[in-house]
């Protein structure tokens, strides 16, 4: 009795460490210090001088660049989290690049800190997860699955086991946000059969009931794993027990009858991968308007399994010249790659922008801290609101002629969203 009490007690609080968000950024940015210059350990990294900031901090190139997939696996992940990009510290987010060789696997593993929204820019996958321990101990673990197509998005919840599988005969590559500066990541077959030292064999053996001289190689269990999922990996998802739900689908706002924080939870039983699915990201936006961009969304507004999971995604297109003006998200970091390669971060709240200063379209894939980043166009805001804000509050804010101000609140004031 003694020993069942603290083992839950000792998984309850493994389960919330695990799940855990990022803390909330306490100012404008921290820039990570290089580990080899902090003298002491925090959670997170040691905030470089602010005085000694500069844009290059918030920035990485080179994500245009394939990973290697000549390994065993045939998958490569180029990561650009805190450790490759200081600015990301505190903020929450972070990006991959995956590449995958034709029957390349990512195979099966969790990120312990973070939920992952990816985007298929070339190839096919066959992706799935698997929903943690059910109460009832004769319900098994569910498996939900989905070809992806390039502009599909899928959501992989926070902790939960995933694998992505390049089905085609070409080469596949995703970028995918990840709602943490450092998701981490424990492949499963590594972190069972090949930690340091081994596992006992005994537990092992009892955990998986196969004969302990089975030999199982790291790549014949990753197939058994596609295969089928929820028997392989049971004894490692016991970790992932207890806590809040897996995920938390959303109702759309006209079947709810309530107004909460975020969204009501769809009935889990009728959860399926659809709910976790956007297609057409790959359809350019119409930038056929005064500024020049467009922004396409994938918030929880369309992709109901973002909600309560704390990431969101965005595609914006730039004709050449096209802007996409000075502009806050009031809950979210950015973390945007430039599909041709440069990752730029614009931390949470603060006011940025993005000018095409090319002759070219230009597209970009941006993950946001939050299921629902909101937007706030300053120009529209502050000169187009309804009713407008009192003239003179804005000569006086803007130290202006009266005007100046009636002729920018008479403006009409493109909505980029
Ligand atoms: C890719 O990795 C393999 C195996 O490590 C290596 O032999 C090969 O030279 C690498 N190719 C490139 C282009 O770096
Ligand atoms: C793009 O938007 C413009 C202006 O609203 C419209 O005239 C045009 O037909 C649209 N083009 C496409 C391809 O939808």
């Amino acid at each position: 009795m003694a020993v069942h009490l603290l083992i839950s007690v000792l998984i309850i609080s493994l389960a919330s460490f695990t799940y855990a968000s990022d803390p909330a950024p306490l100012q404008d940015f921290c820039v990570a210090v290089k580990d080899a210059e902090a003298k002491v350990f925090v959670n997170g990294k040691i905030c470089k001088d602010p005085n000694m900031v500069s844009a290059n901090d918030f920035f990485f190139p080179g994500l245009n660049v394939p990973g290697n997939t000549s390994n065993p696996l045939g998958s490569k992940v180029t990561p650009v989290n805190v450790n490759q990009l200081p600015g990301l510290n505190t903020l929450g987010i972070s990006l991959v690049r995956i590449d995958y060789a034709p029957y390349g696997l990512n195979p099966p593993h969790t990120h312990p800190r973070a939920t992952e929204v990816l985007v298929v820019v070339e190839g096919t996958l066959y992706v799935g997860f698997v929903t943690s321990n059910p109460a009832d101990p004769n319900v098994k673990n569910k498996l939900f699955t989905k070809t992806l197509y390039p502009g599909d998005v899928f959501v992989f919840p926070e902790g939960l086991i995933h694998f992505q599988f390049n089905v085609g005969k070409t080469n596949a590559v995703v970028f995918a946000g990840l709602s943490s500066q450092n998701p981490g990541v424990i492949t499963i077959a590594n972190a069972v059969f090949g930690s340091d030292p081994p596992i006992n064999i005994d537990v092992l053996t009892k955990a998986f009931q196969v004969d302990a001289n089975l030999k199982i190689t790291p790549c014949g269990i990753l197939i058994v794993y596609v295969l089928d999922i929820y028997v392989e990996i049971e004894p490692c998802s016991l970790l992932l027990m207890i806590g809040m739900a897996d995920f938390c689908v959303a109702l759309k706002d006209a079947e709810a009858k309530v107004f909460v924080n975020g969204k009501i939870c769809k009935d889990p039983n009728m959860v399926s991968a659809n709910d976790f699915f956007f297609p057409g990201l790959n359809v350019p936006g119409n930038t056929s308007n005064p500024l020049g961009s467009k922004v396409t969304p994938v918030n929880v507004n369309q992709l109901p399994g973002l909600n309560t999971l704390g990431i969101s995604l965005v595609r914006i297109d730039y004709a050449p010249y096209g802007l996409n003006p000075p502009h806050t998200h009031p809950r979210a970091t950015e973390v945007l790659v430039v599909v041709k390669g440069d990752v730029f971060v614009f931390p949470e709240g603060l006011i940025h922008f993005q000018f095409n200063v090319g002759k070219t379209n230009a597209v970009v894939f941006a993950g946001l801290s939050s299921q629902n980043p909101g937007v706030i166009t300053i120009a529209n805001a502050v000169f187009g609101s309804d009713p407008p804000i009192n003239v003179d509050v804005l000569t006086k804010a803007f130290q202006v002629d009266a005007n100046v101000i009636k002729y920018l609140q008479g403006q009409f004031w493109w909505n980029i969203d």
